[in-house]
């Protein structure tokens, strides 16, 4: 079977409803009838219920940014996974590196006090996949190397690290319905995009330790995206690269016209190649 190839656009803190509202309207018709890949927004927490009800009947899924793993409880300030699936969310993004505290562009003048606030560990990330997996909610999960842990020649490490930890615990079965996302911390929202070949290779990585948890059938069909300043003109460079099968799109989301450029891209290079 052919992997599916997922274009997701994660709005970070971005958008007012009506901001959220009319993205969708706009990007909606631009996407109509490209089938062959499948298209995410995720807005910010507030605007979901308003960007749900305005994508439904449209082929365009919905996700959430981040997930907490009870159902309902004192957790001041979190969304669980039936709050997600009662607004229609199909998708919900996990361990994004800003969720971990993790930023390509850090802010140096706040301290690791105020960073607490980020506080994403790979034990929270694990909670979170067996939590919106277990209530039918697909996990982007999201894995990525700093620039120093790079430049010590750590990366892959990290990333299989992060893989083997984010997915402890879980069956092969489980693990052949979620999507990863490669996302270079260095890469996002710097400008700076990882090369084609280096994405597909640490993909490749990953998609090797995959292998070795979870045996080969898992490892060829789980969905991996490449993430971090993917734009209209670098899109096709990375997504045509073989182990990659789509991207999220942060920046480049919140255009419409530039986010649906990176959809038809990624359509025409899935009608033209076989991934599996
Ligand atoms: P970027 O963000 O495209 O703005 O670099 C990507 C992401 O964080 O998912």
């Amino acid at each position: 079977m052919p992997r599916a190839q997922l274009i997701a656009g994660n709005w970070k803190m971005n958008k007012t409803v009506g901001e959220s509202v009319a993205l969708v309207k706009e990007l909606m018709p631009r996407v109509t009838g490209l089938d062959n890949v499948e298209v995410a927004v995720c807005p910010p927490a507030t605007a979901l219920h308003a960007v749900g009800q305005a994508l439904a009947g449209s082929a365009v899924a919905l996700g959430g940014q981040d997930v907490f793993w009870a159902d309902s409880g004192a957790f001041t300030g979190m969304m669980s996974p039936p709050m997600l699936r009662d607004v229609g969310c199909k998708y919900v993004i996990v361990g994004h590196s800003e969720r971990r505290g993790r930023f390509g562009k850090p802010d140096e003048s706040l301290g690791p006090e105020a960073m607490r606030v980020f506080g994403d560990t790979d034990a929270s990330v694990n909670l979170k996949v067996k939590a919106a997996l277990e209530h039918g909610l697909v996990p982007i999960m999201c894995v990525g190397e700093t620039l120093p842990e790079r430049d010590e020649g750590g990366a892959d490490n990290t990333v299989a690290d992060q893989v083997r930890a984010g997915l402890a615990g879980l069956s092969a079965k489980n693990v052949a319905g979620i999507v990863l996302a490669y996302e270079p911390v260095w890469a996002i929202g710097t400008g700076r995009a990882c090369d084609g070949p280096e994405a597909n290779r640490v993909i490749g990585v990953i998609r090797s330790t995959l292998r070795e948890l979870f045996g080969p059938e898992v490892a060829a069909s789980v969905c991996i995206l490449y993430g971090g300043s993917v734009n209209d003109r670098n899109a096709h460079d990375l997504i045509s690269q073989p182990e990659i099968d789509g991207a999220l799109v942060g920046g480049a989301s919140l255009d419409a016209s530039r986010f649906a450029q990176i959809v038809q891209t990624a359509s025409v290079i899935a009608k033209n190649t076989r991934k599996d």
